[in-house]
């Protein structure tokens, strides 16, 4: 193997996906992602079981991720794992496995914060995707996390909103959640709203300051709305749940996108990034687009399998520190509430 090529692996372990992925280069040769179905049942991510799930799937998944990648251990130059945030139990399993991978191979051990891995995917090499140039905004929207973050290089950033209570993927599952759909909600409300009409019903928008977000009133609005409609049509959900998904689809890219509205005069920064579970949601996606034509904006949407967790973001960060020498030592601990 030429000495050119630079292999590292990623390991992504925060909340319930057990991923492991090996880039060259910045290149994706495997990205393998175990789900854990073991969750559904219960409407939400069981902390225990997710730590659990991790130390079955993980053996498994880095196998895996280096046999798709065509290579084996010994050709790694560094071993990336995701530090936080993220449960501390989950988060535990992926830097332990981490710390004795890169100990026994000897190759250096680097630390990823998983919210700088959602917006630095962008940087993962593949045809048709262009990287932002700097300084860009990047729009962070997920399962547990909402921020709107100015990027300065790729280890300078700053956030500058975030929200003060739901994340925006909560507000899709826990509206989802009252709809009677399967945990998590977003694909299944986007893939509905698709079929629906936006207008057809109207929920208010919060208004909270600045750049910060807020979505915990919103879903309250829809589950009062929702009872108040059963009061009288039992069948109201049935009826119409294509047009309800629509509706708030409609409603929360309108406030992400009220948002990036103020972010960008606040700046003056027009590039736009956007990363996440949520970034893989249509609306918001052609919400964007639109803003291109008619704002002159330029956007940057991940390739779909970026979007949601992914080990691939964690390797690219690995690369981009270890191209910097930047290492972490086998002191490192996971960290929960790991801030950007
Ligand atoms: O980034 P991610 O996989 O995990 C976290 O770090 O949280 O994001 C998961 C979130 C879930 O809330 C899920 O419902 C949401 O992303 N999501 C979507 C879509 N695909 C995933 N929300 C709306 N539309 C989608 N197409
Ligand atoms: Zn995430």
């Amino acid at each position: 193997m030429s000495s050119k090529n630079t292999y590292i692996l990623g390991i992504e372990s925060s909340c319930d996906d057990t991923a492991a992925s090996v880039l060259c280069n910045g290149k994706v040769l495997s990205n393998v992602i175990a789900n854990q179905a073991v969750h559904q049942k219960y409407g939400g991510v069981v902390p225990e079981l997710a730590s659990r799930a991790h130390q079955q799937n993980i053996v498994p998944v880095v196998d895996q991720a280096i046999k798709q990648a065509g290579i084996s251990l010994t050709d790694l130059h560094a071993v990336a794992f995701t530090q936080g945030p993220g449960l501390m139990g989950s988060l535990l399993v992926g830097t332990s496995f981490a710390k004795s991978l890169a100990y026994g191979l000897h190759v250096p051990l680097i630390d990823v914060n998983h919210m700088q891995a959602h917006i630095l995917a962008h940087f993962i090499e593949k045809d048709g995707y262009e990287k932002p140039d700097f300084p860009f905004l990047a729009m962070t929207i997920s399962g547990g996390h909402t921020q709107i973050v100015r990027v300065d290089n790729h280890f300078e950033m700053t956030v500058i909103g975030e929200t003060i209570d739901d994340a925006v993927g909560e507000a899709f599952d826990k509206s989802g959640k009252i709809l009677g759909l399967g945990y998590p909600a977003g694909p299944e409300i986007d893939k509905r709203a698709k079929l629906g009409n936006p207008k057809a019903f109207k929920f208010t928008k919060p208004k909270v300051a600045g750049l910060n977000f807020s979505f915990s009133g919103l879903k309250t609005a829809i589950l009062y709305f929702i009872q108040k409609q059963l009061k009288e049509n039992p069948q109201f959900i049935e009826e119409n749940l294509n047009d309800i998904c629509a509706s708030i689809q409609y409603t929360i890219v309108g406030i992400l996108m009220d948002k990036l509205k103020v972010a960008v005069k606040e700046t003056g920064v027009n590039r736009i990034a956007i990363g996440g579970g949520v970034s893989a949601n249509s609306g918001i996606r052609a919400a964007l687009k639109q803003a291109e034509n008619q704002y002159g904006w330029n956007t940057f949407v991940p390739a779909f399998e970026f979007t949601t967790d992914n080990a691939a973001m964690i390797a690219i960060v690995g690369y981009l520190k270890y191209l910097e020498k930047n290492y972490a030592d086998q002191t490192i601990m996971a960290t929960a509430r790991l801030k950007l």
